[in-house]
């Protein structure tokens, strides 16, 4: 395995911390039985297969980072669930689904790309009636989110925030130490320049945690 597998493997790990609630947000919704799930910006796939294990659903994941996708299939086939989670490389911009394809639209870290009203609205006609989003984003303008939910035809289930202690003690302080314990091995040959970001990353966190806290909302087409 090279240096920058193994290092996103670990990164993996951290957010697999985190599927704690995607399975809240996921017990939220009533029963479904085999619900067609479209996981928006699935990147590596980690809560899609949370997805997966929580249903008896299909899932496709939709992303544009290729590489991230050639993990998460990689994880498919080890995990045995290649005929029920699938992945898609196209654009949340381009995606051209027919109208109520899907039960389920979920989004974790990703809305963001084209701001969370636009989203709301592009995505909507692609549920089925009566159908749910679930979108993991930045807590920033909460207030002014959750009013948007309703102005577009939603109705919102549910709602919480997992604050900055929690990404600092489950993600970054453990990046943290991993990118130093990598440093200290590799000596004066650096780090990956995905770990140099993340540092840098960690750093802005640091000087501003409270901006970092996120909130999962659960919302149902009306
Ligand atoms: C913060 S990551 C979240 C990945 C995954 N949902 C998770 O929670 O672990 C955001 C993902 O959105 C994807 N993304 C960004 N812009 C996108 C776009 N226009 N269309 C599809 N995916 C996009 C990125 O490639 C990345 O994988």
């Amino acid at each position: 395995m090279t240096e920058e597998v193994e290092y996103q493997r670990f990164k993996d790990t951290l957010r697999a911390r985190f599927n704690r609630y995607t399975i809240k947000a996921y017990h939220t919704l009533p029963v479904l039985d085999r619900p067609f799930i479209l996981d928006i910006g699935c990147g590596s796939g980690v809560p899609a297969l949370e997805l997966a294990r929580l249903s008896n659903g299909q899932i496709l994941g939709l992303d544009i980072d290729q590489s991230a996708l050639d993990r998460f299939t990689k994880c498919i086939e080890e995990a045995g669930l290649s005929d029920r989670v699938k992945t898609m490389r196209r654009s949340m911009v381009d995606m051209d689904f027919a109208d109520e394809s899907f039960d389920v639209i979920w989004a974790e870290g990703s809305i963001a790309a084209i701001g969370f009203i636009r989203g709301l609205k592009e995505w909507r006609r692609f549920l089925k009636p009566g159908g749910f989003l679930a979108v993991h984003d930045e807590e920033g303008n909460l207030e002014e989110k959750l009013a948007q939910i309703t102005d577009c035809g939603y109705e919102l289930l549910d709602h919480f925030v997992l604050d900055s202690e929690i990404w600092w003690t489950e993600m970054y302080a453990p990046l943290e130490k991993h990118i130093n314990d990598i440093r200290a091995q590799s000596g004066s040959t650096g780090v990956l320049p995905e770990a140099a970001e993340d540092q840098r990353f960690i750093e802005i966190f640091k000087k501003n945690p409270r901006r970092y806290s996120s909130v999962f909302c659960i919302i149902k087409k009306v």
